[in-house]
């Protein structure tokens, strides 16, 4: 049996989206408000879905407390009110998209857990907004 365990985080960042190679006008069309020259934020909301198989001996997938303890660590103390394009160096080239985020987010943890384990990674931009990565593709 293969159970999907998942932990919800939060974090606030600012960021600013535009295209280097690209004029005022065309990043102002691309990206509209996220275009801000000043910066602004979002309330991100994360859930983390580890799934693998149940442990005989504990009964656990995961210990949620290491999970909440890798989140907080690795995800948390590094992008919380963080201006994501000047203070996390990811996305010193990486434009800081849900999407780019989101990919990020998956590889800092991915390294941290068991083979064993599937990881997917849900990314709230806003409520209504929101992009998903497993690492397939
Ligand atoms: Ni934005």
């Amino acid at each position: 049996m293969r159970v999907t365990v998942n932990r919800k985080a939060h974090f606030n960042a600012a960021h600013r989206l535009y295209c280097q190679d690209w004029d005022n006008v065309k990043n102002e069309a691309v990206f509209g408000k996220c275009n801000n020259p000043n910066f602004h934020g979002h309330n991100y909301e994360l859930i983390v879905s580890v799934t693998g198989a149940i442990n005989p001996q504990t009964g656990f997938v995961i210990d949620l407390n290491d999970l909440k303890t890798l989140i907080y660590e690795k995800i948390e103390l590094y992008m919380d009110h963080k201006n994501l394009n000047e203070q996390v160096p990811e996305f010193k080239t990486l434009n800081p998209t849900a999407e780019n985020i989101v990919v990020v987010i998956w590889q800092r943890l991915r390294q941290h857990l068991d083979e064993a384990l599937d990881l997917a990674v849900t990314l709230y931009e806003t409520p209504r907004n929101f992009v998903y990565y497993d690492g397939k593709a």
